[in-house]
C-alpha cells in the first residue's frame, strides 16, 4: 500500500535543516518571499493542506479554519499565538503549537538591551557621535553631557511573570535591583525567594518601580493593559518596556505621557502596527529605542524554534501528541495523526 504524505504549508522560510526534517513526513510547500503572503493567499493555501507551519504575522481567524476542511494541525513559529483564534481550532479539532521555552533567554536578553539602552541614552548617544553632534560642540567631556537614570539598585517592575519574566528577573539580580511582579497567578513562596521578587498588585508596580518591563501574552484582557490611567500612576521618570506585544500598551496613551514627561523614556521592541512607519509619532521623540520586534532574533533562538516547529509537526505525524501544543483540550475533540 502506497500512501501520500500530509500536505504542509510553511508561511516563510524557516531554517533548511527543520525544513529537511519536516519533508520526511510531509508534502512541504514554502512560501519564499520575504513578506507574508497576503490573507487570500493564505485562505486558499490552507484549503488544501493538511498542515501549516505560520509567524505572527498570518491571521488565522475562523473563517479561514472552517473552510480548511483537511487542516488538522497548525504549528506556529513563536510563543506568542494570538494571530490564532484558538478557541475555533479547538471545536474543529485544529491542534495548535507553539514554541515556548527556546526564546527565552533571548528575549529576555531584549528586554535588558532596551532598559539599558534607554537609562542610558545609547542610541542618542551614537547619534550625536556618528552624525557630528559631538565633533561640532567641541565638548569633549562634560560633566552633564548624555545624562541617564542608574539601573543599579533601583526597583524593577515585571509584569507577567512567565518564563520570560523570570529570566529578566535573574539578570536583575546582578544589578542590585528590589523586583516587584504583577501576573494573574502569583508563584510559588519557593520560586519567589529564589528570584527575589515581591508579588504585588499592578497599581503598587506602577507606582513603585522605576523600570516597568512587559512580559504577558496579548488576550483580551491585556488589550491597552497599560494605557492612560495605568501610565498616570508610574513614577515621573520611570521607563517603560515593552518586548510582549505592541496592543499591550496604548500607543497614544503613551504618546501622551512621553509628550508630557511623565516617563523618562521608552524601550519599545514590538508595536500596535507593525511594521511601524517611519512617521509615526512615537518615532519623534528621542528618548524612545525603537526595535523591529526582535526579542527572539538570534540565530540560536530561531533554529531552535524551527527545531520546535519540526518536532511538533513530525510528533502530529506519527500520531502522538505534540510536545508543545496550546489547546490540550482539543485530543478530547479528536486524538493526534492523520487517519
Ligand atoms: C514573538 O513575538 C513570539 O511570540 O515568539
Ligand atoms: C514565554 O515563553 C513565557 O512564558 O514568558
Amino acid at each position: 500500500m502506497t500512501c501520500s504524505k500530509p500536505k504542509v504549508f510553511i508561511t516563510r522560510e524557516l531554517f533548511d535543516e527543520a525544513i529537511e526534517r519536516i519533508k520526511k513526513y510531509y508534502d512541504v510547500e514554502v512560501w519564499d518571499r520575504y513578506t507574508p503572503p497576503p490573507y487570500e493567499v493564505l485562505r486558499s493555501k490552507l484549503k488544501e493542506a493538511d498542515a501549516a507551519a505560520t509567524l505572527l504575522t498570518d491571521k488565522i481567524d475562523c473563517k479561514l479554519l472552517e473552510e480548511a476542511k483537511n487542516l488538522r494541525i497548525i504549528a506556529q513559529y513563536a510563543v506568542g499565538y494570538d494571530n490564532i483564534d484558538v478557541e475555533c481550532a479547538t471545536k474543529l479539532g485544529i491542534y495548535v503549537t507553539n514554541t515556548p521555552g527556546v526564546l527565552t533567554e533571548a528575549t529576555a536578553e531584549l528586554a535588558w538591551t532596551l532598559i539599558l539602552a534607554t537609562a542610558r541614552r545609547v542610541v542618542e548617544a551614537d547619534v550625536y557621535v556618528r552624525w557630528g553632534e559631538w565633533w561640532r560642540t567641541k565638548t569633549g567631556w562634560h560633566p552633564k553631557m548624555m545624562l541617564g537614570t542608574q539601573v543599579t539598585g533601583k526597583t524593577l517592575g515585571i509584569v507577567g511573570m512567565g518564563r520570560i519574566g523570570r529570566r529578566v528577573a535573574k539578570i536583575a539580580k546582578g544589578f542590585d535591583m528590589k523586583i516587584l511582579y504583577y501576573d494573574v497567578a502569583r508563584l510559588p513562596e519557593e520560586l519567589e525567594k529564589e528570584l527575589g521578587a515581591k508579588y504585588v498588585d499592578l497599581d503598587t508596580l506602577l507606582r513603585e518601580s522605576d523600570i516597568v518591563t512587559l512580559h504577558v501574552p496579548l488576550t483580551k484582557e491585556t488589550y491597552h493593559l497599560i494605557n492612560e490611567e495605568r501610565l498616570r500612576k508610574m513614577k515621573k521618570g520611570a521607563i517603560l518596556v515593552n518586548t510582549s506585544r505592541g496592543a499591550v500598551v496604548d500607543t497614544n496613551a503613551l504618546i501622551k505621557a512621553l509628550r508630557e514627561g511623565w516617563l523618562a523614556g521608552a524601550g519599545l521592541d514590538v508595536h500596535e502596527s507593525e511594521p511601524l512607519p517611519p512617521n509615526h509619532s512615537i518615532t519623534a521623540f528621542n528618548n524612545v529605542v525603537l526595535a523591529p520586534h526582535i526579542g527572539s532574533a538570534t540565530y540560536e533562538t530561531r533554529l531552535a524554534m524551527a527545531m520546535l516547529v519540526a518536532d511538533n509537526l513530525i510528533a502530529f505525524a506519527e500520531g502522538r501528541t505534540p510536545p508543545t501544543l496550546v489547546n490540550k483540550d482539543v485530543v478530547k475533540v479528536r486524538p493526534p495523526g492523520f487517519k
